[in-house]
């Protein structure tokens, strides 16, 4: 019996080599926070769903926001969850809508110590729940909807967004919204594009922790998970439009989309792991079935592995703690 020609092995033998030898790195400027604050709310209120993650007041928003700053989290996505919803979202353009009020309040407090980002969505806002709104057969109408996403992204950049993140899967989103940032002397706001974002069944807990209104899905603007080569589609126009960086979302069921589009992106990839991710780690652990911090430290890791360049995590003040 000959010894094998090849010992990998000889690469894990010691921490210290293993260390120097390992090729991925995850750092606490490269998460993103994504953070929950709500209209009214005098308090935290927990999501059962997502333990750990609250939809907060505009004061522990606001203590959030410097907390992640003081981890050397890299940035904060901010979602409103407003008091009223109606048929064509209002809260998302109205400049004290509580998203926008959010933002001013985050700026406020870390100015430019983070990335202050912005969700720009309707569906937080219609009481239909969908990402856009409705033409007269309740279908969401594309064109009508760019026009809201243009003065909504207008409004997070007055409200002192760093970067705006249209993430409804309207087709010329990008385009749109950049036309309108530059008109209203807005250059340097940037856009943050969820280009390849599939309707997914891990997207629930995220439904409790904005009170979706949502009936029915999304199927008629997010893709369809079975599509890989349609992200590069995707990537094609966002990067096209004007897209400053791109997103794919999820993160660890699209990983092999994560990893195509990072191949071939010019601009800075991110990723999203969303609130299914999260729960499904988390509930695990309650459980004892899995070694949470190492699960997430892991899962952490594998974005960076796949290429992504930023990574949107509800564990990202946590993580970042680690991390240091
Ligand atoms: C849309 C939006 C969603 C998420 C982020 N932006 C929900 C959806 O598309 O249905 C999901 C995030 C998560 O699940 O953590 N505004």
């Amino acid at each position: 019996m000959g010894f094998p020609a090849q010992r990998p092995r000889r690469l894990r033998t010691t921490p210290a080599m293993r260390r120097l030898v390992s090729e991925t790195e995850v750092r606490p400027r490269q998460l993103v926070l994504p953070v929950f604050v709500r209209e009214g709310a005098t308090e935290p209120t927990p999501i059962a769903s997502m333990p750990g993650v609250v939809q907060h007041s505009r004061d522990s928003l606001r203590k959030a926001a410097a907390d992640a700053a003081s981890a050397g989290v890299g940035g904060i996505m901010l979602f409103g969850v407003p008091e009223h919803h109606d048929a064509i979202g209002s809260g998302a353009t109205d400049p004290d809508g509580i998203l926008n009020v959010g933002l001013r309040d985050v700026r406020a407090e870390v100015g430019d110590d983070l990335v202050v980002m912005a969700d720009l969505c309707l569906d937080e806002f219609t009481d239909h729940g969908h990402c856009g709104v409705l033409d007269e057969q309740g279908v969401v109408d594309n064109d009508a909807t760019l026009e809201v996403y243009a003065r909504m992204g207008v409004e997070q950049a007055r409200a002192g967004a760093h970067v705006v993140g249209p993430s409804g899967m309207m087709d010329g989103q990008v385009g749109v919204i950049r036309a309108a940032l530059d008109d209203e002397g807005f250059h340097d706001t940037g856009i943050l594009a969820y280009t390849a974002k599939y309707a997914s069944a891990f997207y629930g807990p995220f439904r409790e922790a904005v009170n979706s209104q949502l009936k029915g899905d999304r199927r008629t603007y997010q893709q369809d998970g079975a599509n890989g080569r349609e992200g590069l589609r995707e990537l094609a126009l966002d990067l096209e439009e004007g897209a400053d960086m791109v997103m794919v979302k999820p993160g660890m069921p699209y990983l092999d989309v994560l990893a195509r589009i990072a191949e071939v992106s010019d601009v800075p990839v991110a990723t999203y792991q969303i609130s299914g991710e999260y729960a499904m780690i988390e509930a695990a652990a309650a459980q004892g079935w899995l070694d949470r911090d190492r699960t997430i430290l892991e899962a952490l890791t594998s974005f960076r592995r796949a290429g992504a360049d930023v990574i949107l995590t509800y564990w990202a003040t946590e993580a970042a703690g680690w991390l240091d």
